[in-house]
């Protein structure tokens, strides 16, 4: 079966995120499994819908976080979540509109469409996360080593 691999290099470190795009990638093996069992069409919109929807949820998980951390390309992610969205609807209506399905089509359209985020938007978000937690611990030891030196003096 063509399905999509999780890979490490597909891991960006934040674990909502890594968590959420797992869940996302068996949501997506689901659409090309029932288009290569040769299910009817409405089996395989059924499954295109439930993408869909996990889709939304985490791009509104996403964008609950971005704005909690202030991330700074929120706005930028914000467009390429909503053409995402719409990228996929659109696809699933041009699905429904062809007599048969290919399993290697829509692997195609799935890993361009899903890799693309997050090899390049979410691996920008995680490093942006990453580093400020670095700096909030740099942070906590500079105020522990004034601590330690006010003690001491
Ligand atoms: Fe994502």
């Amino acid at each position: 079966m063509q399905k999509i691999e999780w890979t490490e290099e597909l891991e960006v470190g934040v674990e909502m995120i890594d968590t959420q795009h797992h869940a996302l990638i068996d949501i997506a093996n689901n659409v090309i499994e029932a288009a290569e069992k040769g299910e009817d069409k409405e089996a395989v919109d059924k499954t295109i819908t439930k993408l869909r929807e996990y889709t939304v949820f985490h791009f509104n998980e996403e964008e609950k976080m971005m704005e909690e951390i202030r991330y700074p390309k929120r706005g930028e992610q914000l467009v390429e979540h909503s053409r995402l969205k719409r990228e996929v609807k659109d696809y699933q209506r041009l699905l429904y509109k062809r007599k048969e399905v290919s399993p290697d089509e829509i692997q195609t359209f799935v890993t361009e469409w899903f890799f693309g985020h997050i090899l390049t938007f979410d691996q920008e978000l995680s490093n942006f996360i990453n580093k400020t937690d670095e700096q909030e611990d740099v942070k906590e030891d500079v105020i522990e080593d004034a601590r330690e030196d006010a003690k001491e003096e």
